[in-house]
């Protein structure tokens, strides 16, 4: 964990030529971070920072990520070295629990989540309310903050959490299959517990009660891949919402569901839907990309490279790397040919020699290869984000737990210039206008 180098400080000059001397924070990677703890009581003054550009809000111990070399590592783990040899639920007892398993913890862990994957039959009806048309982020949010009503012990800050985090993981995925089948008229498919979880998973969203359905292996091994690569991403908008709602003693149901929310926006997490609605756009308008990406640099309608472009690399997403050969290796072994993969190909080739981006240094993010992939396993375009939220619910519930269990917790309340007028009298309805 970070702590103060006694032997650095950092100088600050105010306006009134007074000095504060601020202590300086070094992590296990030798990042260094100004403490200004104590700055507004010492000196009056506040840093403004739109958007956290600068700021760090904690520091944590769950995963390490380095925007200028393109690295990221889950406790330690490169991501590579994890998409590679571990798999879903290893990995997020990893990020919850801090260390891997040993091959008993594994199997009591993964014995829980199957335990667990049944949702309470009253939940059905939620699903039937909800009109075919609505978007399963919706529906996913709503169903995890429902969960809290169904286990009100979670609203005490003393019960045990690590049955209402495997509550949470194994149902999540529960939830989101069943959404799915609500939306196109099927007949929910209950969990089997002889599947492992992203076996279990697959089943809920393809079988049907009329026919056998056997998971195929290679969707299996692909579907694990896809969660780890998006399990944690530090402190992304999602996972500081998360954060920020635990910090007020909301339960943990109620900090996911609004980390699930926050992940929907297209700029986040909606960003793997809004990709491939912008191949598909292309295509069928007929063209190659080259237009797509004159608007984008000229700003023409307000428009971005979608799935390019990330707040903290400045170099290649590492996640991005590994989806780009996935795609090509998932797509082969499945025999599908998708015409959108060659348009994202042309555009990243372009977007890499351009100026624009180059210079912008803009370079595809996960979600720029993700929705491809699982387009080409079968699942539908606005179930991208809810298999993003799936992935990320380890991530979610690491940082949730990091935040309550840390003594130094306080609850997040940023503060504020304020640019509005000054005092003003009350002026009565009819003597306005
Ligand atoms: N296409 C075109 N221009 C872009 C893009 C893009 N995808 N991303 C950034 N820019 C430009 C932007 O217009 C701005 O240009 P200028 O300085 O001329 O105004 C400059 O690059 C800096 O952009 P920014 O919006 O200030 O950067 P940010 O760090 O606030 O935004 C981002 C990061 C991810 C929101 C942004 O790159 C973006 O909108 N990307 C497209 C959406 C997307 O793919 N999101 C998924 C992110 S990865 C999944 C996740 O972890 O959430």
């Amino acid at each position: 964990m970070a702590g103060s180098d006694q032997k650095l400080t950092a100088k600050l000059v105010l306006p009134d030529s007074k000095e504060a001397t601020l202590p300086v924070v070094v992590g296990t990677e030798d990042e260094h971070a100004i403490d200004i703890r104590n700055l507004r009581q010492e000196t009056g003054f506040i840093t403004l920072d739109n958007g956290y550009m600068n700021t760090g809000s904690t520091a944590s111990a769950i995963t390490y990520l380095d925007g200028e070399q393109g690295i990221l590592r889950y406790r330690g783990y490169p991501i590579e070295e994890l998409a590679e040899k571990s798999n879903f639920v290893e990995t997020s007892y990893l990020l919850i629990k801090g260390e891997l398993p040993t091959p008993a913890e594994r199997e009591s862990f993964g014995r829980m989540l199957t335990r667990h994957s049944l949702i309470h039959e009253d939940m059905h009806q939620f699903f039937a309310g909800y009109p075919p048309t609505s978007h399963p982020m919706a529906v996913l949010s709503a169903m995890v903050t429902s969960l809290s009503a169904y286990y009100p012990d979670s609203m005490d800050r003393n019960s045990d959490v690590s049955i209402h985090i495997t509550r949470l993981l194994s149902k999540v995925r529960t939830i989101a299959a069943f959404a799915y089948k609500k939306s196109i008229g099927q007949p929910l498919m209950y969990p089997k517990n002889s599947l492992r979880y992203c076996a279990n998973f697959l089943h809920m969203m393809f079988a049907v009660p009329s026919e056998d359905y056997n998971v195929n292996p290679i969707l299996e091994k692909a579907l694990n891949q896809l969660l780890i690569l998006h399990a944690d991403h530090e402190q992304n908008c999602s996972t500081s919402t998360v954060r920020m709602i635990g910090s007020s003693g909301a339960n943990l149901y109620a900090a996911i569901a609004g980390g699930i929310l926050a992940l929907w926006g297209p700029l986040h997490g909606g960003a793997n839907q809004a990709v491939i609605e912008m191949l598909e756009e292309i295509r069928t308008s007929g063209g190659d990309g080259k237009q797509f990406i004159d608007d984008v640099k000229n700003k023409r309608g307000n428009r971005r490279l979608m799935g390019f472009g990330h707040r903290v690399y400045k170099n290649y997403d590492p996640r991005a790397k590994i989806l780009k050969k996935m795609c090509d290796e998932v797509l082969q072994h499945l025999g599908v040919r998708d015409p959108l993969l060659d348009i994202a190909k042309q555009m990243e080739e372009i977007a890499l020699k351009d100026d624009y981006f180059v210079s912008k240094k803009l370079y595809p993010n996960v979600d720029f290869y993700s929705g491809i992939i699982y387009r080409a396993m079968g699942i539908p375009t606005n179930m991208f984000t809810v298999m993003f939220a799936l992935g990320r619910l380890p991530g979610w519930i690491a940082h949730w737990k990091e935040m309550v269990e840390d003594p130094q917790t306080k609850i997040g309340r940023p503060r504020q210039i304020y640019t509005g007028p000054r005092q003003r009298k009350y002026v009565p309805i009819d003597s306005r206008g």
